[in-house]
């Protein structure tokens, strides 16, 4: 089995037991299962062609075991930052698989991309360019990119991960795009071969994916009868995962249509998936410390924060919470809380969990944006991550140390 099931009343990852996982590594911690990350990518790459890239998006999940894993299955990368560059290179990736997006990309980020001949540097604006120019021209080097055209298209998901509407930051209108391909034509040393957009994350309407494929086609078709440049399509990420009741197509789904709709054109595919790939693959796991029963609230008070998992506190997000082990005990309904001191930290509200003070219980699909995103706010520490795949278990990140936290500061600062 695959990712979380129930045996006896345990709950287990592949072939292993959440509790002893638990005792074995302390909690808060993250708990990755390799083979459902395998399946999920599988899922899209084995519907693509030879020469379209499955680019996972780092920023989703950015622990080198993860990213060496998906490496040694064939995954490319799509990274915002030159530190997420870094560690695919450590990871072991071929730099022609990378591609490179971001509104902000620094000239040291810039500089590295090209001397690392990535497969991409997905342009973001004309600043951008004229500053990839210099860079190049300064270098002596080429350099391969493409535009990321902002489609104008809600994700119509939650508004912070809705990236592709005309007032959001992100990619610039067909028109800019259209001067920005004349501009890259009169300079050597710029390739013009994609068009990328991205249009937001948690996407469950399939025909946005494809109404932003026809616009980036219909642009590149544009741009190609006067220079013929342009050999591929990258669509983003942003397939949904379904962490309650959500429709979430699998990727199989979605990649043969969108195949069907490019089959008569001579482009490349590109997609960025990142959600989908790790989300699902994913548990915190986490001990209730205290319960604390109010006139208003049951409230379980657990050892993990917003510092280890703020989406629910960011988005209002809704995860799947169960304990790892059916106790005896009578059922109530809990706000999960952690912590930290901020009405915020709320992990989960209304659950009904058969659970007392000791428990572990299990947070569900958190294999994306989950420790991608914590911080040690309150001084916590940041928990650590271990993949399991079938019963064998390997840390592939040990918890932080107190002493590391503080190894940053002056701590014989004298006033
Ligand atoms: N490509 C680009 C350019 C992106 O900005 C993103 C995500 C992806 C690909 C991958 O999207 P995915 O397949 O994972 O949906 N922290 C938020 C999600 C932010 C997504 C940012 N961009 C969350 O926890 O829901």
């Amino acid at each position: 089995m695959h990712g979380v099931n129930k045996k006896n009343g345990e709950l287990y990852l592949d072939d292993t037991s959440l509790s002893d996982l638990a005792i074995s590594f302390g909690t808060p911690s993250y708990v990755y299962s390799a083979s459902l990350i395998k399946d999920n990518f599988l899922e899209y790459k084995d519907s693509m062609r030879i020469n379209d890239k499955v680019c996972f998006a780092v920023k989703s999940n950015s622990n080198i075991a993860v990213l060496k894993l998906l490496n040694s299955l064939g995954s490319g990368f799509d990274v915002v930052s030159g530190n997420e560059l870094k560690r695919c290179l450590v990871a072991g990736a071929d730099p022609k698989n990378i591609v490179f997006s971001g509104v902000g990309k620094t000239k040291e980020e810039i500089k590295l991309a090209v001397e690392s001949d990535i497969f991409s540097i997905n342009i973001e604006s004309e600043s951008e360019l004229e500053r990839i120019i210099k860079i190049v021209e300064e270098a002596g080097r080429k350099v391969n990119c493409a535009i990321r055209v902002n489609p104008d298209i809600s994700a119509e998901s939650h508004p912070y991960i809705t990236t592709g509407l005309k007032t959001s930051k992100f990619g610039v209108t067909s028109q800019v795009a259209l001067t920005m391909s004349k501009r890259i034509q009169e300079i050597e040393n710029v390739n013009l071969i994609g068009l990328a957009c991205h249009i937001g994350s948690q996407i469950t309407k399939l025909e946005l994916i494809l109404d932003s494929l026809d616009h980036l086609t219909e642009l590149a078709n544009e741009i190609n009868k006067e220079s013929n440049n342009i050999e591929f399509i990258d669509i983003g990420g942003g397939l949904g995962i379904t962490y309650r009741d959500e429709d979430s197509a699998n990727a199989k789904d979605i990649m043969t249509k969108v195949l069907d709709r490019i089959k008569d054109l001579n482009f490349d595919l590109v997609v960025e998936p990142g959600r989908s790939i790790t989300g699902n693959a994913g548990v915190l796991l986490s001990q209730v410390e205290y319960i604390k029963e109010t006139e208003a609230t049951n409230f379980a008070i657990v050892d993990a924060g917003m510092n280890d998992l703020i989406r629910p506190s960011l988005y209002s997000a809704w995860h799947k919470v169960s304990a790892v082990r059916d106790l005896e005990v009578l059922e109530k309904k809990y706000e999960i809380v952690g912590p930290v001191c901020e009405s915020a930290d709320s992990l989960a509200k209304d659950r009904a969990l058969k659970i007392e003070e000791g428990s572990v219980i299990a947070i569900h699909d958190v294999g994306a944006y989950g420790n991608a995103m914590a911080s040690n706010y309150n001084t916590r520490l940041r928990p650590p991550e271990i993949m399991v795949d079938g019963s064998d278990v390997q840390i592939i990140k040990r918890r932080e140390t107190f002493e590391e936290l503080i190894s940053f500061e002056d701590i014989d600062h004298e006033n």
